[in-house]
């Protein structure tokens, strides 16, 4: 074999082994895979149009071969030399000019291939912007930060109101039921995407854009932020969790039930105190207030109208994940970690670690209020108590 042969054949098998490998995670993004509605007609405007891709392009390097072939510079000596198909480096072939015919040709074929792409994707884009959900049917506020993913949930509809309850990185809907989104930013601009459910929605600071989620089948779908937003871009994923409609309201209860706030004597009570002292700045838990009484730590206010976008450099409960009901999500932190190993115990390791020094789990640059801070000088009893605490968000 000759040698730029076996170099291209090594490019070629290299890259679809890249290829093939990006479809192996554990967290597969499959855009091939609609398992709703909304991906289901991005899936009906991608086969077509990659179809017409490949015609396309077996077209033009079709052509693109046969001239190569049959008029290409085929190393003739000289000028002298005119077996057919060989030219010398000086010799040109037969030039020609202005055939109308052709120029029409190729102008008009390309022009008809793309009317169809744009009417295709047009009428595409048309029906995900359709929301048949009613005006007091469930809504969800989703709200991206650096690095993860809050889910502020409306039962009435109402998004001008303060939501009925918030958790984080995990989105839970009834299958089969059309859930309306408002997809917003604390921060910088950040994309939402579950490609299994939808396509992509930028997450913009200040602006507020509809969206919807729809799955037609159980399941737990992946999504990751798709919208470059700084060092742990990578490690800012969330999923979606279709559950049965009795499933779902069940859910519901939980998270609406406020935690029980511990008091003297309790088990818990000092890792819960650490907690308020140490977390409650930036993290809320529904039920538990400060030592003076004060909700610094279920403060709902600041989710009230405009004040649910944080004035830059204000940390405050509701900065971070709300920790109401943390342990009935399956990961944290950008759900980077999984919060139960396979046997269904607390990943108490990984939670520990995160606690003790975030930044070095998950690239962070907290001197700008990006991620959650170290707490390294915590001792390790305090540090147990608060994840013993962390334990108890039942
Ligand atoms: Cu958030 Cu990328």
């Amino acid at each position: 074999m000759k040698r730029p042969m076996r170099l291209r054949l090594l490019v070629a098998v290299g890259g679809l082994g890249l290829l093939a490998s990006a479809c192996g995670t554990e967290r597969p993004l499959n855009t091939l895979d609609p398992a709703g509605p909304n991906a289901k007609i991005i899936d009906d405007l991608f086969n077509p149009i990659f179809f017409i891709a490949v015609i396309v392009f077996v077209l033009v390097q079709g052509v693109l071969i046969v001239i190569w072939r049959k008029f290409g510079v085929k190393g003739a000596e000289s000028s002298a030399d005119e077996r057919p198909g060989t030219y010398a480096d000086d010799v040109f072939p037969e030039q020609v000019h202005g055939n109308f015919k052709l120029e029409i040709g190729w102008t008009i074929v390309p022009a008809v291939f793309l009317a169809i792409v744009s009417v295709l994707t047009l009428l595409a884009l048309f029906e995900l912007e359709e929301v048949e959900a009613a005006d007091d049917d469930l809504r969800v506020t989703v709200v991206g930060n650096q690095w993860w993913w809050e889910f502020q949930y409306h039962l009435d509809g109402n998004v001008e109101t303060a939501p009925d309850f918030v958790t984080a990185n995990e989105m839970v809907i009834p299958v089969d039921v059309e859930v309306p989104l408002w997809i917003e930013s604390r921060d910088v601009i950040h994309s939402f995407w579950i490609p299994r459910l939808n396509g992509k929605k930028d997450a913009v600071p200040g602006r507020s854009h509809p969206w919807v989620i729809e799955a037609s089948e159980l399941g737990r779908f992946a999504g990751q932020c798709t919208e470059f937003c700084g060092l742990s871009h990578a490690y800012m994923q969330m999923y979606t969790e279709a559950v049965t409609q009795s499933d779902f309201d069940a859910w519901v209860a939980q998270q609406l039930t406020p935690q029980p706030a511990l008091t003297e004597g309790d088990d818990n009570v000092v890792g819960q105190e650490l907690f308020v002292t140490n977390c409650s700045r930036c993290h809320m838990i529904v039920g538990v207030t400060d030592t003076n009484g004060d909700e610094e730590v279920d403060g709902w206010d600041i989710y009230d109208g405009d004040s649910k976008f944080l004035a830059e450099g204000n940390l405050t409960a509701g900065a971070a994940p709300n920790l109401t009901h943390l342990m009935s999500r399956e990961t944290f932190a950008g759900s980077f970690f999984d919060l139960y190993d396979e046997s269904g115990e607390v990943n108490r390791d990984q939670l520990e670690a995160w606690v003790r020094n975030a930044p070095g789990e998950k690239p962070a640059r907290n001197e700008n209020l990006q991620g959650m801070p170290s707490f390294a000088g915590l001792s390790p009893e305090d540090l147990n108590a608060i994840v013993d605490y962390l334990e108890t968000l039942q």
